[in-house]
């Protein structure tokens, strides 16, 4: 680590004033990020692809789900495979082939609404997938991983839920019946696995994980 900054130290003496400059220009830059998408009052400037209806903010965030769906679908496997506890495993994959399913279902959502399937990328899964993936890093394979994989799974799994419960709430403003009852039965899905996760750490995860402190 004292390694690592005396060489941070020494470079940045050797390039003297245009290590500061190019420090200068990377947080310009980041500030003009910034405020390009914000206005002095401090709200939102619109992209000119901002949604304007609430039909067009329906479709943009089914494009979202269906990315973070799909990423679900190749993430799950590496979680399963790191976790140690048969429950777990079982409660993982037993998910991930619902996951699959509900790929297929969003794409009838998509027909039953008149629009192609697209995805859009999902910054939020992205982010809740890399801290699953920082968590098992963090962790020793064994009870300690396992719980550490519950707690990024359900997060995962609540987000989800908060998703569909939003998407189905627009589909029945919009009048979108069939839609509701696909997005309705991605929601119970998805509420029963948070359930099966929680059953799977309380049951004997958790504990176990606890026991490791005690060794
Ligand atoms: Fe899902
Ligand atoms: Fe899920």
């Amino acid at each position: 680590m004292k390694t690592a900054i005396k060489k941070t130290t020494a470079s940045k003496s050797k390039s003297g004033n245009t290590g500061t400059a190019a420090n200068k220009t990377t947080t310009a830059k980041a500030t003009a990020k910034t405020t390009s998408k914000t206005t002095a009052k401090g709200t939102v400037k619109a992209k000119p692809s901002a949604a304007e209806g609430l039909r067009e903010l329906f479709v943009d965030s089914l494009k979202d789900i269906y990315w973070a769906e799909k990423a679900l679908v190749k993430a799950l496997p590496k979680m399963a495979k790191n976790a140690t506890s048969q429950n777990l495993i079982t409660a993982i994959n037993d998910h991930l082939a619902v996951t699959e399913k509900q790929v297929a279902r969003l794409e009838e959502v998509f027909k039953s609404v008149g629009e192609k399937a697209a995805a859009k990328k999902c910054d939020a899964m992205e982010g809740l997938i890399k801290e699953g993936e920082s968590i098992m890093e963090e962790t020793e394979s064994g009870p300690v991983r396992d719980a550490g994989i519950i707690a990024a799974s359900q997060k995962i799994e609540h987000y989800e839920i908060a998703t569909y419960g939003t998407l189905a709430a627009f589909a029945t403003t919009l009048g979108e019946d069939d839609a509701v009852l696909l997005l309705e039965k991605t929601l119970a899905e998805e509420k029963e696995a948070d359930v099966l996760l929680t059953e799977a750490a309380y049951n004997t995860i958790n504990f176990d994980a606890k026991e490791e402190d005690q060794k």
